[in-house]
């Protein structure tokens, strides 16, 4: 008898991949089989960070982490969700929770993907110490001078230093 692989998506525009993302990825992959890192984003939209500089960044980070067997990253343009999730096979969606405007932020999204095609989200809450941090704060801090050192990867801190106080 074959057995369902369990694989989860975490969506995301990962501009850039954060370690409160990464936390995330890695919980996904200690509970399901297979995790695919779905960078969903709108190519009318210009980025701080191209889309195959975000592959790459999380690519390498799951990659430190021992995960690149379980994880997986691939990049989606103009798509819905839930069409990203039925191509790759995947049941549910993984998403790391910080706190009340998140969640008011991301249940709405969870509920519609479910009405659209039955799409499952499960939510994870997110670790405490990485509350405060996304990749727009991230930015921010790091384009006026401030140390990102902790919250993301150091090959991101890097790139982030590099693109942001270039002038
Ligand atoms: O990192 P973000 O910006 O919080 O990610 C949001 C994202 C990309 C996961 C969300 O906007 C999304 O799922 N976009 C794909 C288009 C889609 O399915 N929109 C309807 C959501 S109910």
């Amino acid at each position: 008898m074959s057995e369902r692989v369990r694989r989860a998506v975490c969506p995301g525009s990962y501009d850039p991949v954060t370690n409160g993302h990464l936390d995330v990825v890695v919980r996904a992959a200690a509970t399901h089989d297979e995790v695919v890192v779905a960078i969903l984003h709108n190519p009318a939209k210009q980025g701080t960070f191209t889309v195959p500089e975000r592959v790459a960044f999380v690519e390498h980070a799951v990659a430190a982490a021992g995960l690149a067997g379980t994880v997986r990253v691939e990049a989606f343009a103009d798509r819905l969700l839930v069409d990203v999730c039925r191509d790759l096979g995947a049941d549910v969606v993984v998403k790391g929770l910080r706190g009340g405007t998140d969640f008011a932020y991301e249940l709405p999204m969870a509920r519609m993907n479910r009405h659209l095609t039955g799409l499952e989200t499960v939510f994870l809450p997110g670790d405490p110490a990485l509350e405060h941090v996304s990749s727009s704060l991230v930015k921010e801090v790091c384009r006026y001078g401030g140390d990102v050192d902790g919250l993301v990867p150091d090959e991101v801190r890097d790139a982030l230093v590099a693109r942001l106080r270039a002038d």
